[in-house]
């Protein structure tokens, strides 16, 4: 039987779903992404400093899969009963932005799977089309760490997570994790996928008319690749 876990993260206000949980709100991590959302921050700080908040998301998320009793015997000969993890894990990353947090992952996860999935806009139907995925071929036996740095319209993560299932990944197994998303994207995203959890740094005010996440930090993957 699974012990149960005691996520450290906060749920969020009254009028968002019960399935997504924020980092704790501290004047620390507002600093850093202070410091990410300033449009003269260094390409150097805000890789230094998004990876920091990577980290913190990660380590949160791991709160969020169950364990199981295990018993050890320390050095000093005394019987330890403690917990260990329960299942196997995987990333898998929607690219090109989230391939920036495979390193923030595999820092915590030493020798983790990670796979991959590409959506990109189809020009003719205005949708989220799957351009290329890479996916370990044992994924449906893992619980699934879904990596997108910015959740905006949610119709990628969508995509993504229909990819998963396809595989055979049951939802609740999928948990996404995101630096910033956009309230109207996470209603979306949660309302078609109710089982699986996102774990997020921030959520922002809204949508500008081009999609972009306010206030936000602009574009991820030009912020974090170019100079
Ligand atoms: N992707 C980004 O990089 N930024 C946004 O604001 C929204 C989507």
């Amino acid at each position: 039987m699974a012990a149960s876990t005691s996520p450290t993260s906060q749920t969020h206000p009254a009028s968002l779903p019960p399935s997504v949980f924020t980092l704790p709100q501290t004047a620390q991590l507002e600093a850093l992404y202070t410091i990410i959302r300033d449009k003269t921050t260094s390409r150097g700080d805000f890789l230094f400093y998004s990876d920091r908040i990577i980290r913190l998301l990660v380590e949160e998320s791991l709160n969020h899969l169950p364990v199981v009793p295990k018993t050890v015997e320390t050095p000093t000969g005394v019987t330890y009963e403690g917990v260990g993890f329960e299942g196997k894990i995987c990333g898998v990353s929607i690219l090109r932005a989230g391939e920036a947090m495979e390193a923030g992952l595999r820092e915590v996860c030493r020798s983790v799977r990670i796979g991959k999935i590409l959506i990109q806009r189809d020009e003719e139907t205005a949708l989220p089309k799957l351009f290329y995925s890479k996916l370990p071929e044992d994924i449906a036996s893992r619980y699934v760490l879904l990596l997108d740095p910015m959740l905006a319209t949610g119709g990628s993560a969508m995509k993504a997570v229909e990819i998963l299932e396809e595989q055979g990944v049951p939802e609740e197994r999928i948990i996404f994790i995101n630096l910033i998303a956009a309230p109207e994207g996470l209603r979306r995203f949660c309302g078609k996928f109710p089982s699986l959890r996102v774990i997020t740094g921030w959520i922002d005010k809204g949508l500008n008319e081009k999609s972009y996440i306010i206030p936000g930090l602009g574009d991820f993957g030009e912020r974090r690749y170019c100079e």
